[in-house]
């Protein structure tokens, strides 16, 4: 090709990523988008070859203003923001970042099960407020979470990452759910295979770790939550949109289920005046699953490395669609 690549780079990327871009494109970086620097943001786009970064925004509008863009490498291992199907039809490729946060997420997926069960927010606030004046009764109880049945919902990488902490840490018998069984996880952990609606009955806590697409939208609706036990709680750590957000917060105040442990929701960020946002019985977290230095230093790295061997011809580590 006898002009030099152009690559827009948006959000999440240290000096040194950068850097390492710049050595084989001119980069157009983008720290942050806003209303102020989308015109530019657009323009950069229209002339670029690749596009990197975390929380990519890109429809098809904007990809018909992109005509030379051929790789998109997205700094997440979801990818249900972006469109594929017409990526697709445009042959550009799409990478993303499996595998490095896997167990980043099963930590946050922990933590939200920690948190939800031994009401840790509530009760570390009593403390924080100065409401810390008699010793804790049973109405300050929380549940146990060793021995208590886990149910994974999606199995994959994240999930299996969670039923190992939850096996093998906690002496948790663990229920999955997965298009095919997964004899790794039933031999090291013990794991058993169900349907849906049995998992829901039979589990103490219900994690999410499915990803998002038409078949998983509203998976957890008004009939599944009621299928839960009413002593149970619901962790979602993969996209809000797989439950139902009003009929949750329904159940969670007419105790249908218990509790619930929220890394992700239906907006993001959630608006402030969410019910979620205050409900005692709810501990919610900023969409943070893959959000440590370490991680997200890998997620990037990651995401260069395909853009780089994308564009050099090499081939990326991590394509959706390659
Ligand atoms: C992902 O990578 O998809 C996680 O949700 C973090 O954004």
């Amino acid at each position: 090709m006898g002009e030099a690549w152009r690559i827009v780079a948006v959000r999440r990327l240290s000096e040194a990523q950068l850097a390492r871009l710049s050595r084989i494109a001119e980069v157009e970086y983008f720290e942050d988008l806003t209303d102020d620097n989308r015109e530019e943001f657009l323009a950069a786009l229209s002339r670029a070859h690749g596009l990197i970064g975390g929380k990519l925004e890109l429809d098809e509008a904007m990809l018909a203003e992109a005509p030379a863009l051929r790789v998109v490498s997205t700094i997440s291992v979801g990818y249900d923001h972006l469109p594929l199907a017409a990526m697709n039809r445009r042959g550009i490729l799409l990478c993303h970042t499996p595998d490095v946060l896997t167990e980043s997420t099963a930590d946050t997926a922990f933590a939200l099960i920690m948190a939800t069960q031994r009401r840790l927010v509530e009760l570390a606030n009593l403390v924080r407020e100065g409401r810390w004046q008699a010793h804790i009764g049973r109405e300050h109880f929380g549940v146990d979470v060793h021995g208590k049945t886990l149910g994974i919902v999606g199995a994959g990488r994240i999930g299996a990452a969670i039923a190992r902490r939850g096996a093998l840490g906690f002496g948790m018998p663990v229920l999955y759910t997965a298009s095919t069984p997964k004899p790794e996880l039933e031999a090291s952990l013990g794991a058993q295979r169900r349907e849906l609606d049995t998992l829901l009955a039979e589990a103490d806590i219900v994690c999410l770790s499915v990803p998002y697409n038409a078949d998983t939208h509203h998976l957890i609706d008004a009939a599944a939550l009621a299928r839960m036990k009413s002593s149970a709680a619901l962790v979602n750590v993969a996209r809000g949109r797989v439950v139902d957000e009003p009929a949750l917060i329904d159940a969670l105040q007419r105790g249908v289920i218990r509790a619930a442990g929220l890394d992700v929701f239906a907006e993001e960020p959630m608006p402030g005046d969410s019910p979620l946002a205050s409900m005692a019985n709810v501990v919610a977290t900023p969409h943070i699953g893959s959000a440590t230095h370490e991680t997200r230093e890998a997620m990037a790295q990651l995401a260069v490395d395909n853009l780089v061997g994308a564009l050099a011809g090499r081939g990326p580590r991590t394509a959706v669609n390659e």
